[in-house]
């Protein structure tokens, strides 16, 4: 069986993706700082599939320790999740965010070269089109004109993937455009444990059904959506987790690939606060608030590409996206601090 390298493997896509490779016998490893994850993780990631994986506490961007790994191990692919990724921060932190995200990438490549492992999976994101040219999004939509350094970072290192593919035959890129990730594997054991106030909607959410915060701020109702707010492409981890899969067992030729992974429908944040409240059994309060900078109207994908390519289509709907994320929620209420 194939060995794997998933660098930020214990974080929330991390984690969840290790779960689907170790059920289906690939021998794998972890990298992780634990710069925003815990090794409680994988703990439970251990426990959910029965089965054992090293585990390296290391920075990606620590060469020495980044070369002992690959000589202790022999890989066939690195799927490379590691990476800051709180778009707010990245605003404040730019060096941090180039440093971390573009150098640790330059320095996992280097060692990678090093040890003849050609083939990766890397982590992008819808963001890396920017405004929308048009919706649903397709892979050959215009990337670039990203609205924060986190986002840049992405742009840019799917631009450095594909130069290096370019320049040296022999490698095999997998870019996966991700889109808004949400849920929580089904066991309860494993889901986002954000550190301080969550930025993103759905853990928001999920803290206010559980009595943490308040209520929720919904930023904007003035966009040109069909209530007003803006209007994403939800998709359940353990489907993410189940794209990463397919694209290790189905892109096999040297070269650049490109996927969008989304479920090609969009939900506003009205239609999640609905979702989420059927889902908890409870009212949820919400105050309209300004805009928040950067955000777009709304963003969905076109997978058609993905489905057709890798035989891969996203299976759960909103109802088990939300019933899941409280089902983590609420058994979790500290997320991996018991
Ligand atoms: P996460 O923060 O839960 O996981 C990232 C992991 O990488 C963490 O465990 C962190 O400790 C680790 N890490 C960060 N820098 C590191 C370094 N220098 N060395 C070693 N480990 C390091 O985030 P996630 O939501 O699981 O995201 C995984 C990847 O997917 C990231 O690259 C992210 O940018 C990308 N992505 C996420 C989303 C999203 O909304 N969650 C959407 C699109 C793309
Ligand atoms: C979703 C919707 C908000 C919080 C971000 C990154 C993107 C990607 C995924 C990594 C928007 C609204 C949110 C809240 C709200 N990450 N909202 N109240 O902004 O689509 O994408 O995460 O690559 O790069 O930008 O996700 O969950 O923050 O917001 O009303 O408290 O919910 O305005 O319409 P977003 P999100």
């Amino acid at each position: 069986m194939e060995k794997v390298l998933l660098t930020g493997g214990a974080g929330f896509i991390g984690s969840h993706t290790l779960v689907e490779l170790l059920a289906r016998g690939y021998e794998v490893a972890v990298v992780d700082n634990l710069c925003n994850s815990c090794e409680e993780a994988m703990r439970r990631v251990r426990e959910i599939s029965e089965r054992d994986f090293a585990f390296y506490k290391a920075d990606i961007r620590d060469r020495a320790a980044m070369d002992r790994i690959f000589t202790e191990n022999k890989f066939d692919w690195v799927i490379h999740f590691a990476g800051l990724k709180a778009v707010g921060e990245s605003c404040k932190k730019p060096l941090e965010y180039y440093d971390n995200n573009i150098g640790g990438t330059i320095v996992l490549l280097e060692t990678m070269r090093a040890h003849g492992v050609k083939n990766i999976v890397f982590s992008s994101s819808a963001t890396v089109y920017g405004t929308p040219e048009k919706l649903p999004l397709t892979e050959d939509c215009r990337t670039g004109g990203t609205t924060n350094p986190y986002g840049t970072t992405k742009y840019y290192l799917e631009g450095i993937l594909t130069d290096l593919a370019k320049a040296e035959g022999d490698w095999n890129v997998v870019l996966l455009r991700y889109f808004n990730p949400v849920g929580a594997h089904a066991s309860g054991r494993i889901g986002e444990d954000p550190k301080g106030i969550p930025n993103n909607l759905m853990p928001y959410v999920a803290q206010v059904a559980s009595g943490k915060l308040k209520k929720i701020n919904v930023f904007g109702n003035d966009y040109p959506t069909k209530d007003g707010t803006g209007v994403r492409d939800y998709i359940h981890v353990v489907d993410l987790a189940l794209g990463h899969v397919a694209a290790i067992e189905k892109c096999r030729e040297k070269g650049v690939h490109v996927y969008n992974l989304g479920t090609g429908v969009g939900y506003s944040v009205l239609d999640m606060i609905h979702a989420f409240e059927k889902a908890c059994g409870k009212k949820l309060p919400y105050e309209i608030c300004p805009r928040r900078d950067g955000d777009i109207a709304a963003c969905y994908a076109n997978s058609d590409k993905a489905a057709k390519e890798l035989g891969w289509r996203a299976r759960f709907g909103i109802e088990e996206m939300c019933r899941d994320q409280w089902n983590w929620q609420s058994k979790n209420p500290n997320g991996y601090n018991e």
